[in-house]
């Protein structure tokens, strides 16, 4: 079946809402299991008109956090926006001052790249949250991570001693399999650019762990970790740094200094982890990516599950006239196995799952770097080829290439993100928890799932609509 549908009622996921909230208890529908506690911490994309400055793309909009707190069978739930340099200074000036995503209001790039301590970007924490020990972070692609408290959600500090050793950087840090600290990637541009991993831990500074050069530096929104090695995927999606550079009076956004070029292939590096040497460069199709799903060796190769498009023009669906006007169209990312033969540079590549596949997840603890079974993400609703946003969660199982989905008309689901049982037996033994907007109630809700099922089993209706964001993370312990 084939499906072409023009819905605009997902839009109120990209209505603006600032509300700091506290509710103790979520109504609930169904059960909670009686193990489930800890606290999911989730960023939301949640402010997108800031005094006179409209922003343009869904990446520009101002940060907010959100915690849900399970314990005895209920849960309490908090909202409240990220302080951010970002937001304070918008506020007080009455219009955005620092360069976002796809929208740089009043300033030149040139200042931007040449200042030392980054004055003019944005610390807009809204990607996702991390943690280093008892300090959580809410993080964009620059090197600026913001402090905050994960219980009253409250911001701490917007000079937190985190800052990434380079110019763009990624929210997708990984655990050190090492030190339990954060291995993180950031990219230094300057006359010569490199590429650089490195680890924060409980402590201190960053520590550089592994460099590269490069003389075309692209864009990246993740990386691959195993236990010996570091995964970079690098797209041909470049940023030029041409255009960053001299562009002082052309007032372009990061995205608009960025230039696909297909030609160029998709480099991936491989570095050893521990000695930080750079192993082995392979080449492989043109595909842009924003998001790794795992990393593993097996049998002398490097097996590495990405979510891969094309190309990237989903980044210019996400304008936000296109998604307000029912314009976008979200181009297809599929579920793409590369194997990397480390001894003779060979790539063969393979599609997992046949359908669309986004945001995703695993059981991050028992499985990252590890042969794994299951991949949880989002995907379109059955029979739709051209989805104009999210509609079902998935688990594709990546060795038989089965998927389970969960499909609900009306409601518009978020990242899957997976919490195992304490006496987990099996990798999937364990729920799936999402957020997700009923359109038409003009609510959201926390959707629990049984993970082996992907059946409902409670569901804590949320008073308000939390604008759609990126990424969640549950800590069992804060
Ligand atoms: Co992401």
């Amino acid at each position: 079946m084939f499906r072409i549908v023009t819905d605009t009622k997902f839009q109120v996921g990209f209505e603006s809402f600032t509300d700091t909230t506290a509710y103790d208890r979520l109504e609930l529908d169904g059960e909670l299991p009686g193990w489930l506690s800890g606290t999911l911490l989730r960023s939301s994309v949640s402010l997108f008109e800031v005094g006179t400055t409209r922003m343009r793309h869904w990446f520009d909009g101002l940060a907010m956090l959100h915690n849900f707190t399970f314990a005895d069978g209920e849960v309490a739930y908090r909202s409240r926006m990220l302080g951010s340099r970002a937001y304070r200074e918008a506020q007080k000036a009455g219009h955005a001052t620092l360069s976002e995503f796809g929208t740089d209001p009043c300033r030149s790039i040139f200042k931007r790249v040449q200042a030392t301590f980054h004055p003019e970007l944005t610390d807009n924490g809204a990607i996702t949250v991390n943690r280093i020990g008892d300090e959580f972070l809410a993080m964009t692609e620059t090197p600026m991570p913001v402090q905050f408290d994960p219980r009253s959600l409250e911001t701490l500090s917007t000079d937190h001693r985190a800052k990434a050793p380079g110019d763009i950087s990624t929210a997708h840090a990984h655990i050190d399999p090492g030190s339990g600290g954060m291995l993180n990637y950031a990219l230094k541009i300057g006359p010569k650019c490199s590429y650089r991993f490195y680890t924060v831990g409980g402590s201190g500074g960053p520590t550089v762990v592994a460099t590269a050069a490069t003389r075309r530096p692209r864009y990246m929104h993740s990386f691959g970790v195993t236990d010996n090695h570091i995964v970079l995927l690098a797209g041909p999606l470049t940023i030029s740094v041409g255009k960053l550079v001299g562009s002082a009076l052309a007032k372009r956004s990061f995205l608009e200094s960025m230039e696909w070029k297909p030609e160029l292939g998709t480099e991936i590096l491989v570095f050893d982890r521990h000695s930080g040497e750079l192993l082995r460069e392979f080449e492989t199709e043109t595909m842009f990516c924003f998001h790794h799903v795992n990393a593993f060796e097996r049998d002398g190769r490097l097996v590495v599950d990405v979510c891969a498009f094309e190309d990237p023009a989903i980044i210019y669906e996400l304008y936000l006239d296109n998604l307000r006007g029912g314009e976008a169209r979200l181009p297809q990312a599929t579920l793409r196995r590369l194997v990397l033969d480390l001894s003779d540079g060979g790539v063969t590549a393979e599609q997992l799952w046949d359908g669309y596949f986004e945001l995703p997840r695993i059981n991050y603890r028992a499985c990252n770097g590890r042969p794994y079974r299951y991949a949880y993400g989002v995907s379109a609703a059955p029979g739709v080829t051209e989805p104009q946003w999210f509609e079902s969660l998935v688990k594709v199982d990546v060795e038989s290439g089965e998927a389970k989905l969960w499909y609900e008309p009306g409601l518009y689901p978020s990242e899957p993100v997976f919490v195992s049982s304490p006496e987990a037996r099996a990798e999937d033994d364990g729920v799936v928890l999402s957020i997700g907007v009923d359109a038409e109630a003009r609510h959201s809700e926390l959707t629990v799932l049984d993970a082996a099922s992907m059946e409902p089993i409670a569901r804590a209706a949320v008073p308000h609509v939390i604008p759609f964001g990126f990424h969640a993370y549950h800590y069992s312990k804060l």
